[in-house]
């Protein structure tokens, strides 16, 4: 085995797991993924973190996918330990093994930053959600203020190798507007518990408007 896919199976899960498990995080998903409904996809579904927030009462179906085999034995474990039927699978958000309008709601949290190819990865998405459906997003990305923002640039070179491909200049709401969705902000701003460079945050819900 290479020392890359050494570091991704063994390390990285473990780094993931302490950046997106903290009780802090737990906090803004809450804003986020309760509101997920009907046919639910997410993307990067990681190690499961967000599974404890979502209202199984509005919730019809869940399926994820995420590249980290490691982190989707985690992922099926905590469905298993909760009883919650799940569609999770290996897979890339370039590629998305689902057919066009599958998908009434998308949980997209931290994400965005570490896929390869954001505008094809939103086109994806906006190809399996309904028209009319909605992304529900909490990413982190580009500091809106020139200092943190220069410290992005300097880090991200680095920071990317050791964090999973995560990028630290990428544009959260811009991008995905860009896409062809409309935001509806629910809210932003620093992350008290981490550097400025690594805190930018971004949270809300980005509508399909349809073709
Ligand atoms: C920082 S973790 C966040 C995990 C989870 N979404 C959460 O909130 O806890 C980033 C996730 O993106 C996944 N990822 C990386 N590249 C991806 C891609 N091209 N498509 C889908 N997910 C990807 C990683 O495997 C990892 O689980």
């Amino acid at each position: 085995m290479g020392i890359a896919r050494w570091y991704d199976e063994t390390i990285l899960p473990k780094v993931i797991s302490l950046g997106c498990g903290s009780p802090e995080v737990d906090e803004l998903r809450r804003e986020v993924v309760p509101l997920a409904q009907g046919a639910v996809f997410e993307l990067g579904c990681g190690g499961g973190f967000n599974q404890q927030h979502y209202d199984t009462l509005a919730v019809t179906s869940y399926a994820g996918i995420d590249p980290n085999g490691r982190l989707l034995e985690a992922a099926r474990k905590r469905a298993r330990d909760r009883g919650w039927e799940v569609d999770i699978r290996e897979g890339r958000g370039e590629d998305l093994p689902f057919p066009d309008s599958a998908f009434d709601t998308i949980v997209c949290t931290y994400t965005l930053c570490s896929v390869d190819d954001p505008a094809r990865v939103l086109s994806e998405m906006r190809r399996v959600l309904k028209p009319g459906g909605r992304i529900l997003f909490l990413e982190h990305g580009k500091a809106p203020d020139s200092g943190p923002a220069r410290w992005q640039q300097r880090i991200e070179p680095v920071w990317k190798h050791i964090a999973g491909n995560c990028r630290l200049t990428r544009e959260v709401s811009g991008t995905i507007r860009k896409a062809g969705f409309e935001i509806e902000p629910i809210g932003q701003g620093y992350f008290e518990k981490a550097p400025k460079w690594a805190g930018w945050m971004e949270w809300g819900a980005a509508k399909h408007l349809g073709a």
